[in-house]
């Protein structure tokens, strides 16, 4: 059986680094077993300027009946002036929002080779190996908001956040059930000492990971979580949290690794799952053919763990991209002297090769 995966190469440097990525998922499936057939769709400011929108209907139903998708990055400077509705960016929420991502993946691994670009010590970061797992689609960010208006001369906004126990319990779930395949640790951070939503959901968390008793969950306060991530990174497993808290969280410790470029994410609901880089369009550095591939190429092996079950493929991915480095090989944003310096497609041949 085929099984179907939605290319979206996006704008700037997604082209290249799509391009670089394809060829090692589909090596990295073959031998694993798995057929499978690409159709490459236009979103972001490609699409504005081929269809004048940002998300054209082709795209999302294709996204729809695909068992995946594998995106770039989108937006630019470029697009910088389109109508807020029109924006690059609206195609990522409406993806999210079409396909029902509730949870957002972001591994954050930090081995002996990447610990000295690192903003902390060596000793502090070396062996990290965190996954946070962000709820994606409720929260503060979807909630009723007012825009600056005036109330008796003084001009007041607002944002409500809100969360339902049924939205709390299948983000937890999923936390756990990732945390079994890991060190079965689940820190649930929120604020319940203050907000009502917090308490909402500590008490949940509580009564769903109670369903999985090989796990160990604690909580912790957000605040108290943003001093642990750069004091004691390496006491975390998997972190389970709100779309707010979690929008921070994960930039927080996405630097505990010193590059952007070498990070990947999968945004996971009931169907098809959404595979991107953390980083954006890079437009600074868009077709020089420089741009580090790995964030992209990482996530391709999210995408074999999460929407294929093919985790014997997607660790041949990992190992193959720790060889590469392990072989001295860095892109531009990693490069130090003593290294060899590669371009996209260069690195891309490497882990190819190493597969
Ligand atoms: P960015 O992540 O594109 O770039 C930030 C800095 O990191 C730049 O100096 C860039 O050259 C560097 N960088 C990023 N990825 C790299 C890679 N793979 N290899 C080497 N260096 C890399 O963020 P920025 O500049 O804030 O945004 C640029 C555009 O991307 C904007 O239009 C923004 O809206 C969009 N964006 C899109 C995202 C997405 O598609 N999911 C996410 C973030 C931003
Ligand atoms: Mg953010």
């Amino acid at each position: 059986m085929q099984r179907r995966i939605v290319v979206i190469p996006g704008d700037g440097i997604g082209k290249e680094i799509i391009e670089a990525t394809l060829p090692i998922l589909t090596k990295a499936a073959k031998t694993h077993g798995l057929n499978l057939g690409y159709t490459t769709c236009l979103a972001g400011g490609a699409a504005i300027d081929a269809y004048g929108e940002p998300l054209p209907q082709a795209t999302l139903d294709a996204a729809r009946q695909a068992d995946a998708v594998l995106l770039g990055a989108v937006g630019g400077p470029k697009w910088d002036s389109v109508r807020p509705e029109l924006r690059p960016e609206k195609a990522i929420l409406g993806l999210r929002k079409e396909l029902g991502l509730f949870a957002n993946l972001r591994p954050v691994k930090v081995s002996p080779i990447i610990a000295p670009y690192s903003s902390l010590k060596p000793e502090v970061v070396t062996g990290v190996d965190i996954l946070i797992v962000r709820e994606l689609t409720g929260g503060v960010y979807f909630g009723q908001r007012q825009e600056a208006a005036e109330v008796d001369g003084i001009v007041s906004a607002w944002d409500m956040e809100v969360y339902s126990q049924p939205e709390v319990e299948r983000i937890v779930k999923v936390a756990c059930q990732a945390a079994q395949g890991r060190k079965g640790k689940v820190t649930s951070v929120d604020k319940a000492n203050v907000l009502a939503t917090s308490r909402l959901w500590r008490k949940t968390a509580t009564e769903t990971a109670a369903g999985f008793p090989e796990v160990a969950l604690s909580h912790m306060y957000v605040d108290n979580c943003a001093m642990q991530l750069v004091l004691a990174p390496k006491s975390f497993d998997v972190i389970v949290t709100s779309n707010l808290f979690g929008d921070i969280l994960t930039d927080e410790a996405a630097v505990l690794t010193g590059s952007i470029g070498m990070l990947p994410s999968a945004s996971l609901g009931q169907g098809t799952g959404l595979y991107e880089p953390i980083h954006g369009s890079a437009p600074d550095i868009a077709g020089q053919g420089i741009a580090n591939p790995v964030g992209t190429i990482l996530s391709a092996a999210m995408l074999l763990r999460y929407s294929l079950g093919a985790d014997a493929a997607a660790e041949a991915i990992e190992n193959a991209v720790q060889a590469v480095l392990e072989d001295g090989y860095r892109n531009a944003d990693l490069y130090r002297p003593g290294m060899t310096k590669v371009s996209t497609s260069e690195m891309a041949g490497l882990i190819l090769a190493k597969l």
